[in-house]
């Protein structure tokens, strides 16, 4: 019996030509497997280009929901934002895409699963390392990573085995999108100095400018509707992608920390991410008491460094995701947003869960607040610094 692969197959160049790659060269019999994430783009036209390629099959796995349940929502949870900025759309996508690499592997009786990266990049890190969480026994292989094929010799070799791609000349970037944004490096963008060229916006291109208001319902911690009305999780996260990318917000310009160690300049798309965890931040800010707030984070920072770093699948990122769900009990409520050109921001919350206390806040005559207690307070709590300053502070 011939030895399988099953391969994660995006239907762009690079996975066209591993199809064949590994057919000729490896001897493999090739599954590829292309995983629905919402990045858009037509499935029967990736499964004909598969088979063209020269797969034995092709599954296509409608990831989604799961997407979003699963890996999305922990993720807002923790209000994730790797280097504060980054909202992890390709790091999150890797871990969904790696478990149905592995089922579909079960299901063929392959022994080995392949990727499309480059060794430079970090989603080799994270399909590998989550790949041997999920089953250690599979073998991995990297085709991109050893063929050593420049950008028009994989375009040579496509046009000698007639596998039909389609390689733009003109755009020489490197895209990878799903529900969560879009991320887009290389050309004119390796030099951290040049603005991005304009075409290489898609999901934030303005075409409105007159503000808008909308409400985001949460209930412990989800999004489960917008202006009241109810959708399922991917449903609202395309939804503010549509709706709020048409004002151009959405957009994230950085350079950021590759786990091998390369500085990267990235251009991001998410507006839909942004407003969420922008909206998801704020109902915290009157549902979480100070002390869990505070943590809550400093370990968010963690969980962002686990997920970027391949670590999805470990000990401590579920962990984290355990403590960040239980936190969530209680954020219930709603938030209102206001886009308008280019931005988006929040004016207004409420919960019925809420601890912000009018008789507590407010300078009014419904003043509930003790204020004799205070005095009493401030001067125990600067007590010690008093001390301080009377015996050591050096300028005293
Ligand atoms: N830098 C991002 C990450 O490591 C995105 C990687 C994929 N980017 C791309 N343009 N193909 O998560």
């Amino acid at each position: 019996m011939a030895k399988r692969v099953v391969l994660a197959y995006s239907g762009g160049l690079d996975t066209s030509v591993a199809v064949k790659w590994l057919a000729e060269e490896m001897g493999y019999e090739v599954i590829a497997m292309a995983a629905d994430v919402g990045q858009g783009g037509d499935f029967e036209v990736i499964r004909h280009r598969a088979l063209a390629a020269g797969a034995v099959a092709v599954e296509v796995v409608d990831a989604r929901a799961e997407f979003a349940e699963k890996f999305v929502l922990p993720a807002l949870h923790a209000n994730a934002l790797y280097e504060e900025k980054y909202p992890l759309v390709s790091a999150l996508s890797r871990p969904v895409i790696v478990s149905h690499l592995v089922k579909t592997a079960a299901q063929y009786g392959a022994e080995a699963v392949a990727h499309g990266c480059t060794g430079k990049g970090n989603d080799q890190v994270r399909f590998e390392v989550g790949i041997r969480a999920l089953n250690p026994d599979l073998e991995v292989v990297a085709p991109v990573r050893v063929w050593g094929f420049s950008r028009a010799d994989s375009i040579e070799y496509a046009e000698k085995h007639a596998i039909p791609i389609v390689a733009s000349k003109e755009k020489p970037y490197s895209i990878d999108q799903n529900l969560w944004g879009r991320a887009v490096e290389c050309g004119e963008m390796e030099d951290p100095w040049a603005s991005p060229p304009a075409d290489v916006y898609e999901m934030t291109v303005a075409t409105k400018n007159i503000p808008e208001e909308l409400v985001v319902s949460f209930e412990a911690g989800k999004p489960v509707a917008i202006d009241g009305d109810a959708m399922a999780l991917e449903e609202i996260i395309a939804s503010l992608n549509g709706r709020l990318g048409a004002f151009g917000f959405g957009r994230i310009d950085m350079v950021e920390n590759r786990r091998v160690g390369i500085k990267s300049r990235e251009v991001y798309e998410a507006p839909g991410a942004l407003a969420l965890i922008l909206a998801h931040r704020d109902l915290e800010s009157i549902t979480l008491e100070r002390d869990l707030a505070h943590e809550k984070a400093r370990l968010a920072n963690r969980f962002c460094e686990l997920v970027y770093d391949g670590l999805w699948y470990s000990p401590l990122r579920e962990a984290l995701s355990e403590f960040m769900s239980y936190s969530q009990r209680y954020v219930t409520g709603e938030v209102r947003l206001v886009a308008e050109a280019n931005r988006v921001f929040v004016s207004g919350r409420r919960s019925q869960r809420s601890l912000y206390d009018y008789s507590l806040a407010t300078y009014e005559k419904e003043d509930a607040f003790r204020h004799s207690d205070a005095e009493g307070f401030v001067r125990l709590w600067g007590l010690g610094v008093e001390t301080w300053a009377k015996k050591q502070r050096k300028d005293s």
